[in-house]
């Protein structure tokens, strides 16, 4: 209970600030409540910890208002700050639905760049909590322009400081860029959605008959689109989910990810990595056990779970460092790289790089994905960012082939040769330009076309091929493998690697930037 001053001063202060906390009203917030959203304040709360949001920017009004006008929107729809996640300083907006829409006027987006600017000179994070109607219709031109005063932050703080964007309501027409030019979005299943041009514009214009969730919903950007990279459950499951990917972050690009205690013994060995991969190079087996087995205690943060689930991408800790893990998967499409997973891995290899988080392989590729409408939807393009991102990165890279690692997908998926760091194999690991089938058909179609028995011979050529060139001895004997390892020690040693390369200084040639092929 606060005590009532005497000082009408103060008396007014705290009306004011009593003021700023309402929102748009109890009705509104009821509003909001019945769609299972929660309050824009109500978000900070269980996303920061307990206490720890200090907000600015309270007393703002919509522009042309004053504090003293009754009709003022005070905070102007946003609510603005910083706070600590796990006792790490985090900047935060969250918009404020309840107080026209959230629709973003110029007061709205000032506040947001204040932040935005304060969390670039200071190296934390950026949240964006986004629940909005998009432009303020009143505010015209003016609106616009405070959007692109926030883009040019999005942009120029990318790479410099994680930027987080959460969409918890609308997320409509131009107001989607400033979530897609972070690096992250996570969505909530059921209660928000992001697109260009809604379901009236899109049947006015193509006559097609779409939802709001259809056209832009949580697992539409997080399946299909592959806009958005975490699917949650409820608000507060992705909040939650949020906090923890932070535990894998550093503050920005100058700094170290935080080292985490585990009890995991970072010598563990696991026995039946070494059962895993079938006899059978056909048949598939789940990289994620793969991983879970690995990394400490099991624990692995998925990013893009639903999209191009052919290549697997997430964050881990070996023995308490941060790691990001990149996997093919052979569960899907036999893990064969095409557009989407190529595109998925170049984006996180990047975001890794920028954050000095190492990235840790592991490959299983049978290669490139054929067919017209991977070369006309521009595979080639795709494939070359993959290999762009990994060639540019210069933080430590280490690779363990675990099977298959054919052709020009073995080219991209981090080899010495593009400045890998450590290459390991296991015993069961294929380096060659192709399969044993296929290359067998190549290089012996005369002399198999002449033989008694053709299948006889065509077997004993592949096993003749696969004890010639597809196993790790050819690579390892040419020092392009480092060292071939038994699948059960993949963990102490990858974290004797990480441990061993955490002093790596590299450098690419000084430049404005380079070309990535977009
Ligand atoms: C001003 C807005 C608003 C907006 C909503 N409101 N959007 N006010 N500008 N853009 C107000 C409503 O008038 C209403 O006020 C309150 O917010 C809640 O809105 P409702 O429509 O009652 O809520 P709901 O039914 O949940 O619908 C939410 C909605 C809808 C789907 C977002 O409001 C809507 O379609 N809004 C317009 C979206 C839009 O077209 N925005 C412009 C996009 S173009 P009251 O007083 O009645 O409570 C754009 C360009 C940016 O953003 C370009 C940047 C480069």
């Amino acid at each position: 209970m606060q005590d009532q001053p005497t000082d009408p001063r103060i008396q007014r202060l705290r009306q004011l600030r009593a003021r700023t906390q309402l929102g748009g009203g109890a009705d509104k917030i009821a509003a909001q409540h019945a769609k299972g959203r929660l309050t824009a304040r109500e978000r900070i709360d269980v996303l920061l910890d307990k206490g720890s949001f200090r907000e600015i920017d309270a007393f703002v009004t919509n522009r042309g208002a004053s504090v003293n006008d009754k009709q003022a929107l005070l905070t102007d729809g946003v609510i603005t700050g910083w706070g600590t996640i796990d006792g790490r300083l985090v900047y935060v907006f969250s918009q404020d639905f309840t107080v026209m829409g959230g629709s973003l006027g110029h007061a709205h987006a000032a506040k947001i760049v204040k932040i935005q600017e304060m969390a670039l000179k200071n190296g934390a994070p950026v949240i964006g909590i986004n629940d909005s109607g998009g432009a303020r219709i009143q505010e015209g031109m003016l609106s616009l322009v405070g959007y692109s005063d926030i883009f040019l932050r999005n942009t120029m703080s990318s790479g410099v400081i994680p930027q987080i964007s959460i969409v918890m309501g609308p997320c409509a027409g131009g107001a989607v860029y400033s979530p897609a030019l972070t690096d992250f979005i996570f969505m909530v299943k059921g209660t928000s959605y992001m697109f260009v041009t809604g379901p009236d514009v899109v049947k006015a214009v193509t006559h097609e008959d779409v939802t709001f969730e259809e056209l832009g919903g949580a697992l539409v950007h997080n399946s299909v689109s592959g806009v958005a990279h975490v699917a949650a459950e409820s608000e507060a499951d992705c909040l939650y989910l949020l906090r923890l990917l932070l535990n894998y972050l550093p503050s920005n690009n100058m700094e170290e990810p935080p080292l985490v205690k585990t009890r995991d013994d970072p010598l563990r060995t696991d026995i039946l990595l070494d059962s895993i991969i079938p006899d059978n190079p056909n048949k598939p087996y789940d990289v994620k056990l793969v991983i879970r087995s690995i990394v400490d205690d099991g624990r692995f943060f998925e990013i893009h779970e639903h999209y191009a689930g052919n290549i697997i991408v997430g964050f881990a800790h070996l023995g308490g460092h941060s790691v990001g893990i990149v996997a093919n998967q052979p569960q899907v499409l036999a893990g064969v790289l095409d557009i989407n997973a190529s595109e998925k891995a170049a984006r996180f290899v990047r975001f890794c790089d920028s954050f000095n988080i190492p990235i840790v392989t592991f490959e299983d590729v049978p290669g490139f994905m054929p067919g017209v409408g991977q070369e006309h939807g521009g595979i080639i393009r795709a494939g070359a960012k993959l290999l762009y991102a990994y060639c540019e990165a210069t933080v430590p890279k280490i690779n363990v082939i675990m099977r298959k690692a054919y052709g020009g997908a073995f080219c991209v998926m981090s080899p010495r040769s593009t400045r890998g760091d450590l290459v390991f194999a296991w015993p069961t690991g294929e380096l060659a330009v192709m399969g044993s089938d296929g290359a067998v058909k190549i290089i012996y179609r005369r002399e198999l076309a002449a033989a008694a028995d053709p299948e006889a011979r065509r077997l004993e050529l592949i096993n003749q091929y696969k004890e010639d060139f597809a196993n790790p001895y050819v690579a390892a004997s040419n020092g392009h493998i480092d060292d071939i390892i038994e699948p059960h020690e993949t963990r102490p040693r990858l974290i004797n690697a990480v441990e061993m390369l955490r002093n790596k200084r590299d450098s690419n040639p000084p430049r404005k930037h380079g070309n990535i092929p977009l």
